[in-house]
């Protein structure tokens, strides 16, 4: 699909659009797509104030459609613009999708990396060892609106001959004065793991070097994040099927002893980068402030019910908040990124609460908890962490997480969405969430701040 057909086609898109933004479940502070689908965030960077939000989206309907980039535009991540559609799948290298990629930022030029899908269909094929092309696709820009041709990079014969036709997501950093490239893979013998490819333009690019683990961490890794803060390695992925259970590990992260030069590492742990229902496929980078932010997908390829109600709503999936990563006792911390301070509108007290839908609730001095918000439980005790989501109708039960000591929480309520930051950021839970109110009850006995919280300000491209 080119530009010209999404344009001929508009109006399909228009009442999905115009029904969407009807919606009173409609999320208050998360991104979401105006009509159709919405997955992974792409291409993030910020460049002159502004950050640039990509991310796969199917404009013409709410199931897995023909991916395009949406993008969303923000300087201070309260007031956002809604771009016009960046990327088409409109070449003979990503006829069947543009899929999820990244930008790397020098010079103030954009480079941006994707995959490029491409599914034949004249016979059946298996679409794993066969039946795929999977094209590793440049193109650059100086402003993230207008791009370059797009440049084939990589194609299938460029990968090793033990991998699978499931090779895409590319991410770029530089490290001492050499780039490199990360893809996500699975290999023929049903392995996941992360290639890394070297490069000193940009343009070629030569297999470098190939990270896995002896454990079993799934058959694919999707969206590998690679980077190096306070001197330590870190790969976040999204590990595929370790096992059938559907409270599985979703997004993942490792730490890593990495010697680029001499292509040695050792894996020194593993750790889940969520603990919650809705986590997957984030994208990370440096912004102008020097942070590293990180933005996931707040939707999970089993979010069953959101089919069932956001679909008849003709939109479907959100992205997470921003969050600011940073390290410690070589884990990630996760925080909301400071700007959301200023959507806090009142402060009000527990029991004033259930007359707002959204809400920031900061709990200290804990000892247990025993927390229900609406339909929602959340308790803490005998070093257990629990969310249960069981009572929302959402076919989804319970997350557990041991926990030496609870020091704090910070709740985060969107209409249909809950996101739990524990210990400073130490664990995070991400969830859509729906059928619940916010009556809040509890008998345990914690200080507290409860803020109401305003709404994105959002600038549509189509005037509504
Ligand atoms: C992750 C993912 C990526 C792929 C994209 C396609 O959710 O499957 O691996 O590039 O979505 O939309």
């Amino acid at each position: 699909m080119d530009k010209l057909l999404y344009k001929k086609n508009i109006n399909e898109h228009l009442v999905l659009r115009e029904n969407s933004l009807k919606d009173e479940n409609r999320l208050q502070f998360h991104l979401m797509p105006n009509g159709g689908w919405l997955n992974d965030p792409n291409g993030l960077f910020s460049l002159s104030k502004i950050n640039h939000i990509y991310y796969q989206y199917s404009p013409f309907t709410t199931k897995w459609g023909l991916k395009c980039w949406g993008h969303y535009t923000t300087k201070d991540w309260i007031n956002y613009k809604e771009e016009e559609i960046f990327l088409f799948p409109d070449s003979i290298f990503d006829k069947d999708g543009a899929y999820s990629g990244s930008a790397f930022v020098e010079n103030n030029e954009i480079n941006f990396f994707y995959t490029g899908n491409i599914k034949y269909i004249d016979k059946d094929y298996d679409y794993i060892l066969e039946g795929r092309e999977q094209n590793t696709i440049k193109i650059t820009s100086k402003d993230g609106f207008v791009y370059s041709d797009k440049k084939l990079i990589l194609s299938n014969n460029d990968y090793p001959k033990n991998m699978s036709k499931h090779v895409r997501d590319p991410k770029i950093i530089k490290f001492e004065n050499k780039y490199y490239m990360i893809l996500g893979a699975r290999t023929v013998d049903n392995q996941g793991c992360a290639l890394i490819y070297i490069s000193h333009d940009l343009d070629n690019f030569n297999y470098h070097m190939c990270i896995k683990s002896n454990e079993n961490l799934g058959y694919m890794w999707e969206c590998p994040d690679l980077f190096i803060q306070d001197n330590e390695w870190f790969l976040i992925f999204c590990p595929q099927f370790i096992s059938n259970n559907i409270q599985n590990d979703k997004c993942a992260y490792l730490n890593l002893s990495l010697n680029l030069k001499e292509k040695t590492y050792s894996i020194n742990s593993y750790n889940l980068l969520d603990y919650g229902f809705d986590f997957y496929a984030p994208q990370s980078y440096i912004d102008e402030n020097s942070r590293r932010v990180l933005i996931g997908w707040m939707g999970m390829p089993d979010s069953k019910y959101l089919d069932v109600v956001e679909n008849k709503n003709d939109w479907i999936h959100a992205l997470s908040i921003p969050k600011e990563i940073t390290i410690k006792n070589h884990k990630i911390l996760q925080q909301p990124l400071k700007e959301l301070n200023n959507l806090r509108d009142k402060k009000i007290s527990l029991e004033e609460c259930s007359e707002y839908k959204t809400f920031e609730l900061n709990i200290f001095d804990i000892v247990d908890i025993d927390l229900q918000i609406g339909e929602i439980s959340i308790t803490f005790n005998n070093n257990l962490f629990s969310l249960d989501l069981s009572k929302c109708g959402m076919l989804r039960e319970i997350k557990t997480i041991e926990i030496d000591k609870l020091k704090n929480l910070k709740i985060l309520k969107d209409t249909t969405s809950i996101e739990i930051f524990i210990n400073d950021g130490e664990f995070v839970l991400t969830n859509r969430c729906y059928n619940t109110n916010t009556i809040i009850k509890t008998n345990s006995k914690f200080k507290y701040s409860l803020f109401t919280l305003k709404k994105f300000n959002i600038q549509y491209y189509y005037e509504k």
